[in-house]
């Protein structure tokens, strides 16, 4: 990874009372926000939401135990970005699971404290900063995070060349819960899913989602919010969306844990990741000139 001024880093984009910037673990440099509502921390590897917390709650984004924080090693943890393409390469099983923006290092465009009290930062990658052999076309992302009391994050897909583009991807957020077992997931009721355990068989859902054994689908053709339901840690986190027709939720259970190489054995327990999604038929073009917008936004609530 190439060496971040950190000097130089704060002298430009640190805000007292919002946002400074700090080494990490494996020195990955790290944005440490805090403000009135929440406290977060954004890596610059991957521009990766690892942890975001309201004053008064529990964390509500999951990071496992045991990462590496290697270059090239995606980290188990909060939100990595899935771009451009979800789950492994459509054709070539060579090239990284889940694209390459998460193993990528990204640039600070901008920080602001916003008028109401909350702190955002804005991201860049571009292809410049990338392999054009694992990604031939010009593309230009930016990540823009929202710290208030709610968590905001936008990934925003341009085109500055001269062919359009298609890619899928998500926002793969990881919730932290207090029991696997005893949860529940609202919103996707009556959906089809696609069940990546079953040769991708498409289901239906009925009812609320519950968890007892590995889970790994694609809900198809949603745009609704989703709410866990923890009634272990009495409350209940939000995750609404926009630019996203496809949500997945994962959970690896107990046998497909142990065989990854940076989750603890018991780890499951205590996580569930709901995706803000462009996956399966869901996938996106961005002609030149253009831009496609997937928004997340995670809040967290006492349960009624
Ligand atoms: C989920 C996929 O989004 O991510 C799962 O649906 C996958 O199939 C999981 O196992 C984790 O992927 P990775 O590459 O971070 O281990």
């Amino acid at each position: 990874m190439r060496p971040i001024d950190l000097e130089a880093l704060n002298d430009t984009f640190a805000i007292t009372d919002h946002i400074t910037f700090v080494a990490g673990p494996g020195d990955l440099t790290i944005a440490q926000i805090r403000n009135a509502f929440a406290t977060a921390t954004v890596s610059l590897y991957g521009a990766q939401v690892l942890a975001f917390q309201p004053h008064g709650h529990e964390p509500v984004l999951w990071g496992s135990a045991h990462n590496a924080y290697r270059p090239g090693k995606a980290v188990r943890a909060g939100i990595p970005v899935c771009w451009p393409w979800f789950g492994p390469h459509p054709s070539d099983s060579a090239k990284p699971a889940h694209g390459f923006a998460r193993t990528s290092p990204w640039s600070v465009l901008s920080t602001a404290a916003l008028a109401h009290g909350a702190t955002q930062i804005r991201l860049r990658l571009a292809d410049e900063d990338t392999d054009s052999a694992l990604w031939p076309y010009a593309f230009e992302l930016r990540l823009v995070v929202t710290v208030g009391a709610d968590l905001k994050v936008e990934l925003i897909a341009r085109n500055p060349g001269r062919t359009a583009y298609t890619y899928s991807g998500a926002l793969h957020s990881y919730f932290t819960v207090n029991d696997i077992a005893a949860i529940s997931i609202q919103g996707l009721d009556g959906c089809t899913y696609v069940d990546q355990i079953d040769e991708g068989r498409h289901k239906i859902q009925h009812g609320p989602i519950t968890f007892v054994s590995e889970t790994d689908r694609i809900y198809l053709n949603t745009t609704e919010k989703c709410v866990i339901e923890d009634p272990g840690l009495d409350r209940r986190i939000t995750i609404a969306k926009g630019g996203s027709h496809t949500t997945v939720v994962w959970n690896p259970w107990i046998e497909k844990s142990q065989r990854l190489a940076d989750f603890g054995r018991d780890e499951y327990h205590g996580m569930v990741c709901v995706e803000t999604a462009n996956a399966d038929g869901d996938s996106i073009t961005v002609a030149p000139g253009g831009e496609h917008r997937l928004t997340a936004i995670i809040g967290v609530e006492p349960k009624i």
